[in-house]
């Protein structure tokens, strides 16, 4: 069964621009209505996630952090290894303390093994900016914007598998999980222009065309690509008809939350959530003995 990490939103709200989503003066003028309808759209993708057979464990919620309901943004977590992120913004970085003391919980309780800190240095904001693809068996890695070049070494080293560099071209997809999205079926949901060149070479290099989705600007700009994908399910923000349709042909159901509140930051479904029990064998059948 699938488990996922979340936080409570508690003291969630958009104080400071870290990124051109955030919308700090927007938040101010509606401060209640804001709150209470991302409390609701947290508890909504928390039973989406649920419905879908998932379990969920909860980060009780820090003042002065808001950004901490964002926890794909705390780690890269497979094999139950944990390599701890450092954030490029000092807006987040007290975040870094509460994740390490969540994670050496979790250690505790036997749900993960290994919690590792990132050397000195070197910034890296976590599942956001590295997305396993079990298929493939590697790991896409976002780098620019937010996380360091320089990390994807130690993240090749840490977990032992392939690191495909994927530089971000853009502020507006500052993460990768903004503009990337593998999914079960072997196809990747990507919005082409957050990419530079070279790294658009290095998807078309490993995902041939009839498995490559092209999310639109209105597809981006949704958040729709920020997407949790649990088998032939993908539970992500309300999403534009067409695309619907598109993955709908592919045999994927949508599941679709109004996380409105949240892209008021900058984030959605994947980034609001981060899967703790993912590992980077493939699902095996287990045949009973004769
Ligand atoms: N306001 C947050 C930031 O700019 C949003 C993070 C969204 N996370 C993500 N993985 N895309 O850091």
């Amino acid at each position: 069964m699938a488990l996922f990490l979340m936080t409570d939103p508690a003291h969630y709200e958009v104080c400071y621009q870290i990124n051109p989503w955030m919308k700090p003066a927007t938040w101010r003028d509606e401060r209640d209505a804001c709150l209470a309808a991302a409390k609701a759209a947290s508890r909504e993708l928390k039973a989406a996630l649920k419905a879908c057979g998932a379990q969920v464990e909860t980060v009780e919620a820090a003042r002065g952090l808001p950004d901490l309901v964002f926890p794909a943004n705390a780690a890269v977590v497979l094999d139950g290894k944990v390599l701890l992120a450092r954030f490029r913004h000092p807006e987040r970085q007290g975040e870094e303390a509460i994740f390490r003391s969540a994670f050496c919980k979790l250690k505790s309780r036997g749900l993960v093994q290994e919690v590792m800190d990132l050397p000195e240095g070197l910034f890296h904001e976590g599942a956001g900016d590295a997305i396993w693809d079990l298929g493939r068996q590697l790991f896409w890695a976002g780098y620019g914007p937010r996380s360091s070049r320089g990390a994807l070494a130690v993240l090749q080293g840490f977990f032992g598998h392939e690191v495909v560099p994927l530089q971000l071209a853009s502020e507006r997809y500052y993460h990768l999980d903004t503009c990337f999205c593998p999914l079960s079926g072997g196809e990747v949901l990507y919005y082409p222009p957050a990419f530079t060149e070279e790294s658009l070479a290095a998807i078309r290099a490993r995902v041939p065309e009839s498995l490559r989705i092209e999310a639109t600007d209105e597809d981006a700009a949704a958040f729709c690509v920020n997407a949790v994908n649990l088998d032939r399910r993908i539970v992500m923000a309300k999403a534009p008809a067409a695309l619907r349709a598109r993955l709908e042909a592919r045999g994927y159901e949508l599941v679709e939350v109004d996380l409105s509140p949240f892209i008021l930051s900058g984030g959605a479904a994947y980034c609001m959530t981060l899967r703790l029990d993912r590992t980077s064998a493939p699902a095996t059948t287990v045949l009973a003995a004769e």
